[in-house]
């Protein structure tokens, strides 16, 4: 009876080790950074805590001074830079794409981005008809490539 209830523990103890591993490597803390006085990125922070990301919003004047830093190609520019885990995500990017990323987790990527503001993307939502947008990906050898289009 006794084993039982150590083993039980241990198991239990297993478990709930692993389910937080899980739920970490899932979500890790997405740093925004953004212009003060850009609201559609607010509410791509919103959209990506509803999927379960932690969200840090750092304001910041100088984002083009942050996008060269963080290496987002000049082409791919939006309004907001995020980093989270060992990636940078540049703009609207869907959270489906990021989780999907962050799973796969490839070396050679740099990160992920959806250029400009596409009607329809998440924070981008409105009155007018969505567009057609491409999640592009680029790698820390220049390559870029469609990753997800919607
Ligand atoms: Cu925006
Ligand atoms: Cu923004």
């Amino acid at each position: 009876m006794k084993n039982n209830t150590l083993l039980g523990a241990a198991l239990l103890a297993a478990t709930l080790f692993a389910c937080t591993g899980t739920l970490h490597a899932e979500t890790p803390e997405v740093t925004m950074y953004k212009d003060p006085n850009c609201g559609c990125c607010a509410q791509w922070a919103t959209h990506m805590r509803e999927a379960g990301f932690a969200v840090k919003e750092v304001p910041s004047g100088e984002m083009s001074r942050i996008k060269r830093q963080l290496g987002v190609p000049e082409a791919l520019g939006s309004c907001h830079t995020a980093t989270v885990g060992n990636y940078v995500v540049e703009g609207h990017v869907p959270s489906a794409d990021v989780k999907q990323l962050l799973a796969d987790a490839p070396a050679q990527a740099h990160g992920l981005a959806v250029p400009g503001m596409p009607m329809g993307s998440p924070g981008m939502e409105g009155p007018y008809p969505a567009d057609r947008y491409d999640v592009i990906r680029f790698d820390r050898d220049g390559t870029q490539a469609v990753f997800a289009s919607h």
